[in-house]
């Protein structure tokens, strides 16, 4: 479900970007443990975040979420929710990039701000709106470099983001890297191929005509077929690409 080598995911954004709350959806969703980073932390120091600020100051709160953070990216079969600031962790970014799928809920300051200030009093770096734009500045290039995916979280109201198509320039390029060391096969879209440009090398490509045409049993019998012709196995993978049409034809070869 996941692509590639990667025991866990993590949700990485800012304040107000919705991490715990579609952490605990995408787990039920993939029959795995959600947890939360901040919950873990209050857990570990027996008080409210609000509280370590105020008794033992931000480093000793940064202090104790890089150890706690550390120790949640160790487990496996988990989403873990991670609080805004902690990408300025160097060793949290560092441990992210070492099998973790890290996926960045985008989300506009103004949105964030306009949900965190519904929840006031439970984020110390939350109070003063300045300070809170000018720390979303900061971290953008942070969070945008740690991430594998990123999903636009303006949008997500209760529990419906999960189902969001993770995307982001650079995906495609990455494709060979995120599957690795599967054997993989692209079934697309030929429209959506020639935007992509070059193919996805090593990638073997079974390319679809475009749109709601590719979902004929034709094309699926030729898509087995090219797929079978490539030697591809049970354990082998394969990356649908395209728009809903292509998708849904390659979920369909791949399950079948
Ligand atoms: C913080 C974000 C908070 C919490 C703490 C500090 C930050 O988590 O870890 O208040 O520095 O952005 P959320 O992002 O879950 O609100």
């Amino acid at each position: 479900m996941i692509p590639g080598p990667y025991r866990n995911l993590a949700l990485i954004g800012f304040m107000g970007a919705g991490k715990t709350t579609t952490a605990s959806v995408l787990a039920s969703e993939l029959g795995w443990e959600a947890i939360d980073a901040d919950a873990a932390i209050e857990q570990a120091a027996g008080k409210p975040i609000a509280s370590i600020f105020a008794d033992d100051g931000e480093a000793a709160f940064r202090e104790l979420e890089e150890r706690v953070i550390g120790d949640l990216l160790q487990r496996i079969d988990t989403v873990i929710s991670l609080g805004g600031g902690a990408v300025g962790s160097p060793l949290i970014r560092e441990r992210l990039r070492d099998g973790t799928f890290t996926v960045l809920l985008d989300v506009s300051p103004q949105t964030a701000w306009r949900r965190v200030e519904a929840e006031a009093g439970e984020r110390p770096l939350a109070v003063d709106p300045s300070r809170f734009a000018e720390l979303y500045r900061e971290r953008q290039p942070l969070y945008r470099d740690a991430a594998d995916a990123l999903v636009d979280a303006d949008e997500m109201s209760g529990l419906e983001p999960l189902l969001v198509p993770l995307c982001r320039a650079g995906a495609v390029e990455e494709m060979p890297r995120l599957v690795h060391p599967r054997r993989a096969a692209l079934v697309a879209d030929r429209a959506v191929l020639r935007l992509v440009g070059a193919p996805v090398e090593p990638l073997v490509t079974v390319r679809l005509p475009p749109g709601e045409a590719a979902k004929t049993v034709a094309v699926a019998r030729q898509a087995w077929t090219r797929l079978a012709e490539l030697g591809l196995e049970r354990g082998d993978v394969v990356v649908g690409l395209g728009g809903g049409a292509a998708t849904d034809l390659a979920g369909f070869v791949a399950a079948t």
